[in-house]
């Protein structure tokens, strides 16, 4: 590839990454798959959702999305000629369970031993979420409701008897944190509930299927990794007015504290005075529940983003993943980082609070803290094929370089989270996907899809990370 001279140069960040740390690429299911109607598959919450006027922004479905279901060995080969060490991937529950329980439909679990198969041949690590987003539509109330929470062991410990011998690290669920905010509480995400602190049960119902989850890939003798992904974004107070103070408080313990506590320390946050009685059903939770959400871990999987700005009063409606008229009702409001460079989707770019989360991890975990993997980061950036037949998405090599840079910074020694076991890194995304409420507005992929016809174009970004990761030592 012709380097230009703002192309930051591969060989010394190469140079920078430890001996066997896992640099990979990342997806989910509902956003790349497509194959919505084939087989017994039935409808997931988010085929439900995205049929509902008005709550996907460009109108899309996740019925075709980048068709990986039928372009499967085509993404193999992408992973294969980046030089990835890892795939990380999601099952879709309701391909491979159709009746959201009960034994797993052959036909839709073949897809995942052929995707398996075809990884360990190319000598890519398969990392496998078991839950993604995507709850059968037939949960009617979700994970508002605790049978979710025994359906999802149930599940678990299916995939592990299935794929056991093959999955490389499993990972529970990802980000209860945005499920229950986006999803329940402010109505942006499937099932589309606007619940604010009532949405609260479903951070208990994530973590107790978690606990459940793990105990049951446990019981099913997998040989994989076993651990939880959430998303960290470092929160600051606007100023330093005690208003604004507690709510930054609020804001970090709804967002962080309440999925990491009870995983890694074994009981929820401690809850501020001035909150009343709005987390009040966290104390009331039994010594049990804790203790099956208390599970050990093998690894802790840290999605970072970015960081978030809070002041005291009521929101605007803007939410940093699409409107939401519930936001107003908050007792917060998140604000714009002026100045800073923004993304695609015009979340600020802020290497520096990748350091900032890590740290925030060890100083609130310390030794209960297992290794930690960075399960997905990056950024969306309005690509577009030039003349010449490429994507020049210099921005995301730029993005991918310094948060990637940072990351490394943090744990090494003398860096601001150092003590952190930092075992690997995976890029969101591999290739461009549907965006949940954001539709196909939003491209986060390593490679270009053209979702009219399904082609693939590696953009730059591919091909730098390939010369990352082709000039380690
Ligand atoms: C999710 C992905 C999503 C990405 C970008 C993460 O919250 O796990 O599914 O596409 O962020 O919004």
């Amino acid at each position: 590839m012709t380097l230009d001279t703002a192309t930051p140069a591969a060989e010394p960040l190469a140079a920078r990454i430890p001996a066997g740390f896992v640099i990979g690429a990342a997806t989910a299911a509902p956003q790349i798959e497509g194959a919505a109607v084939v087989g017994r598959r039935t409808p997931s919450i988010w085929d439900r959702f995205a049929a509902e006027p008005g709550r996907i922004l460009d109108g899309s479905t996740p019925a075709v999305t980048a068709d990986h279901f039928h372009r499967r060995q085509e993404d193999v080969a992408l992973l294969r000629g980046l030089g990835a060490d890892a795939y990380r991937f999601s099952f879709s529950w309701t391909r491979v369970q159709p009746a959201g329980r009960g034994a797993l439909d052959p036909e839709g679990a073949g897809f995942y031993d052929r995707l398996l198969d075809e990884l360990l041949e190319v000598g890519v690590r398969p990392f496998a979420t078991i839950s993604h987003w995507d709850l059968p539509e037939g949960y009617e109330r979700g994970w508002l409701d605790r049978e979710t929470a025994l359906r999802l062991g149930e599940l678990a410990g299916l995939l592990g008897e299935r794929y056991g011998d093959r999955v490389d690290s499993w990972i529970t669920i990802n980000e209860p944190a945005t499920v229950t905010l986006n999803g329940y509480a402010l109505g942006i995400h499937a099932p589309g509930d606007s619940l604010l602190f009532d949405a609260l049960p479903t951070v208990h119902h994530q973590l107790l299927g978690h606990g459940m989850a793990v105990q049951a890939l446990r019981a099913a003798g997998v040989q994989g990794a076993i651990g939880i992904t959430n998303t960290h974004s470092p929160v600051s107070p606007a100023s330093d007015a005690p208003e604004d103070q507690a709510m930054a408080a609020l804001f970090d313990l709804v967002h962080n504290r309440v999925y990491a506590d009870p995983v890694l320390l074994g009981h929820y946050p401690e809850v501020p005075g001035f909150l009343g009685d709005a987390l009040a059903a966290f104390d009331a939770v039994p010594a049990e529940d804790l203790a099956q959400i208390h599970q050990p871990l093998d690894f802790y999987g840290l999605n970072y983003y970015m960081p978030t700005l809070i002041a005291a009063g009521s929101g605007s409606g803007e939410s940093p993943d699409g409107e939401s008229a519930a936001m107003s009702a908050l007792p917060f409001r998140l604000l714009d980082f002026e100045g800073a460079p923004k993304t695609g989707f015009g979340w600020p770019i802020a290497p520096d609070g990748f350091g900032r989360a890590l740290t925030e991890m060890r100083d609130r975990y310390g030794d209960t803290l297992p290794p930690v993997f960075i399960t997905e980061n990056g950024a969306s950036f309005p690509d577009t094929i030039g003349d010449d037949g490429r994507v020049h998405d210099d921005e995301r090599i730029a993005f991918l370089h310094d948060h990637l840079s940072a990351a490394l910074a943090a744990v090494e020694p003398g860096g601001v989270a150092e003590g952190i076991d930092l075992r690997g890194f995976f890029v969101w995304s591999l290739i461009d996907n549907w965006e949940w409420a954001a539709g196909f507005t939003q491209r986060f992929g390593l490679v270009h899809v053209d979702f009219e016809t399904g082609r693939r174009t590696p953009k730059a970004s591919y091909e730098w990370l390939r010369a990352v990761l082709a000039a380690r030592a």
